[in-house]
């Protein structure tokens, strides 16, 4: 038997729910939806690394979100790659893992907070539909922070600051936060709403700066874009781990990290972000361009059974949708494969959502497609998702129905 699945095989089943243990430090910077668990990525990329015969081992995550992969790959000294589609999760990620100089921050800290305290002349900042999302006396303190943040000379500071002004757009806009799609809050809460920002700014600024990271030196390189694309036509190398929690299904129909961004990124100045304008003009259009957005055609997916298997206990409507996930789906499986070094490891964490009451078996899927590819599965087992840091609803539908989060995860490992 492989070492690792020997080693992983002893551990107590109850293991991998890490009950009693909670997000903290870097880990809480930013506002992401589904995170993964640190102290589980930990013990996994410890087990695994142990293991490769390699003092340099590499790390791609193709689908790096808030950037917890990679943290942890650089506690473990392995440098690594992130990839994401979502500009404020590459933001995010940079933010987590790159070095600063301590005095710096302290220093840009003191001159943002005494900008901010002697009520500079600053301008109201606008863009389509501000106040249907921000009330007058908000916007007003928002852009005062924006204001400041801008005065600053360090892009990484400036990034590092976006992120803190993140947390006050989370808490202090119109959307109620019970889902990540958007939606307004009652007109009687709006006007609950205590404008607290600049206060709560400082705050934070102070908080998170105890958490960056100033003396790790393991390099983590970020990439904004379609990782498919990223890995076909940037990435030349190969990688000794790839290491990832992908989409369980298109964004609209599970979660909408484009919708969960946009109003922060809609603050952010677009010379501090890897994307194009255009794309954040519409609310949706991340989500649109992201696994599974487009319309696809059944092609690489059809020989697929455990896929043809489900599609056929749901509707023709959700069929269409699905198919277009996993067309998308196999793709990336295919370059993920594709830059894997021979003896390398894939470790995946993946959830079943359901789809028209039937759980969509996207671990089994997911193992059909590598192992079509020739890679070995060496280990597969589940654990109970005990501590959310997502709302009980995942969103709420047109016809007001919900779609409940998921209970359990399952994570795969598989070798070239
Ligand atoms: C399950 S989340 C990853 C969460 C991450 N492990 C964390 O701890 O925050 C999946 C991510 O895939 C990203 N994504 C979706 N389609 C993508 C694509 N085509 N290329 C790159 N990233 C994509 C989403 O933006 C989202 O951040």
């Amino acid at each position: 038997m492989n070492k690792i699945a020997e080693e992983l095989n002893r551990y107590p089943q109850d293991y991998w729910d890490f009950k009693g243990t909670t997000k903290s430090g870097i880990h809480n910077i930013g506002k992401y939806p589904a995170t993964m668990v640190p102290d589980m990525q930990y013990q996994l990329l410890s087990v695994v690394s142990k293991h490769l015969n390699n003092k340099n081992i590499t790390l791609l995550d193709p689908f790096c979100g808030s950037g917890t992969t990679l943290v942890i790959a650089q506690e473990l000294g392995i440098n690594s790659v992130g990839i994401d589609i979502n500009p404020y999760a590459t933001l995010l990620s940079f933010v987590k893992t790159n070095k600063y100089d301590k005095a710096d921050v302290y220093n840009a800290i003191s001159t943002i907070k005494s900008n901010l305290e002697q009520g500079l002349n600053f301008p109201i900042f606008d863009f389509y539909n501000i106040k249907k999302w921000f009330r007058d006396d908000i916007i007003k303190s928002l852009s005062q922070i924006r204001h400041c943040i801008l005065l600053e000379k360090s892009q990484d500071i400036r990034k590092f600051f976006w992120i803190c002004l993140s947390e006050v757009i989370f808490k202090f806009s119109n959307d109620r936060t019970s889902t990540f799609k958007l939606h307004a809050l009652p007109k009687q809460k709006i006007n609950l709403i205590e404008d607290k920002c600049i206060e709560y700014f400082i705050k934070i600024i102070k908080d998170n700066s105890e958490h960056l990271n100033y003396s790790n030196t393991t390099s983590s390189n970020i990439i904004y874009g379609d990782s498919s694309s990223i890995i076909n036509n940037k990435l030349k190398r190969e990688f000794d781990i790839i290491c990832t929690s992908p989409p369980y299904g298109d964004n609209p129909t599970t979660i909408t990290y484009g919708q969960a961004s946009i109003l922060f990124l809609k603050w952010i100045d677009s010379k501090d972000l890897s994307c194009s304008q255009e794309l954040l003009e519409k609310y949706t259009t991340i989500d649109k361009i992201s696994v599974g957005g487009k319309k696809r055609k059944i092609i690489n997916t059809k020989d697929i059974k455990s896929l043809q298997d489900f599609l056929g206990k749901i509707s023709l409507k959700k069929q269409a949708k699905v198919i277009n996930f996993f067309e998308d789906y196999y793709v990336s499986l295919k370059c993920m494969n594709k830059c894997l070094a021979k003896s390398g490891y894939v470790i995946m964490t993946v959830g079943n959502r359901s789809v028209d009451a039937v759980r969509q078996p996207l671990d089994n899927i997911t193992i059909e497609i590598l192992e079509s590819f020739g890679l070995k599965l060496v280990s597969k087992f589940n654990r109970n998702i005990l501590y959310k840091n997502s709302p009980l609803k995942l969103s709420l539908l047109k016809d007001k129905k919900t779609i409940k989060t998921i209970q359990k995860e399952t994570i795969i490992i598989f070798t070239k």
